[in-house]
């Protein structure tokens, strides 16, 4: 069989590059989602530890809560399948804040909002991309850096979907977190997680849970898991070997040479000046 076209895997919706995953009929809907006040969302671009930050989540909880697939993902009964679920909602996103539906802000929704150097998260999809049938078929990493700095890639560009989110950085409802600061210092952000949250965690729970959410441990668990795409937070793959790769931070020393690297920065200095980070 050939491989799929682009056109088969990829559309783009209010000029952003969606998989085919995700339905017109359901990004046309999404703003009729239906949002409780004690939806948790877990918002990032794709390849920055969302995976590792449901992780966390999920464990804080000593009473029953279900993490849902992406609301972008999916076609229209997706409304439906969501508001079947009985139990608290921790539920993922990819959008950017702009298409996030506005139930979920008018509620005033907790979010927490993951990001992770754009250097490694570039670094992270290219390897997703590559080894993913789910999406376009990337010959090299030269090739994948362009699309990502064009913002070419599922989820658009990171430097607007970064800025869109950071723009809401000290909502009351909305939580930043950083990747870095995770692998620095685990025990301090699921602290600062269980506060957010409203959780009574004592420090024994604590460090039970970074234990557990070590990126050794998640990868042995993920992998006696079920691993139905449509139950996870990534929906694009059910090989969990490409979720758990290596965990690092500053991979993309490997990868970048020096001449994309001053480019990186030309565009992140200039796309980025208004930002504070
Ligand atoms: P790498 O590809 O650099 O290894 P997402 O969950 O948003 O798709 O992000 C995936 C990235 O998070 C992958 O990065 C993955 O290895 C990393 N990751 C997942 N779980 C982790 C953990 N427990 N500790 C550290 N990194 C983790």
């Amino acid at each position: 069989m050939s491989n799929p076209s682009e056109a088969d895997l990829i559309h783009m919706f209010k000029g952003i590059p969606f998989t085919t995953r995700s339905s017109p009929e359901l990004l046309k809907s999404l703003d009729t989602i239906h949002a409780r006040e004690d939806d948790v969302l877990l918002v990032s671009y794709p390849k920055s530890g969302t995976h590792w930050l449901a992780g966390v989540i999920t464990k804080l909880y000593n009473t029953q809560v279900t993490l849902t697939s992406p609301i972008e993902f999916g076609d229209i009964s997706k409304l439906e399948e969501l508001n079947k679920v009985s139990s608290k909602r921790i539920i993922p996103t990819h959008l950017d804040y702009n298409m996030l539906p506005p139930n979920f802000k008018n509620k005033k929704c907790k979010m927490i909002y993951i990001s992770r150097n754009p250097k490694d998260t570039a670094v992270s999809m290219y390897h997703y991309y590559r080894d993913n049938p789910n999406l376009p078929t990337i010959d090299t990493w030269t090739a994948f850096f362009d699309l990502f700095l064009k913002g070419d890639v599922v989820c658009g560009s990171w430097f607007d979907h970064f800025l869109s989110w950071e723009e809401h950085e000290n909502d009351k409802n909305i939580l930043f977190l950083f990747y870095e600061d995770m692998k620095k210092d685990l025990p301090k952000i699921v602290k600062e997680i269980s506060l957010f949250l409203a959780l009574n965690v004592s420090d024994n729970d604590i460090q039970d849970i970074c234990k557990k959410s070590s990126f050794s441990e998640m990868k042995s668990d993920t992998e006696k898991e079920n691993s139905d795409p449509n139950h996870t937070v990534c929906a694009l793959t059910s090989n969990r070997k490409l979720i758990f790769r290596k965990g690092a931070v500053g991979d993309w020393k490997n990868h970048f040479t020096p001449k994309q690297n001053r480019r990186f920065e030309e565009i992140f200095n200039e796309k980025m000046k208004l930002s504070k980070m």
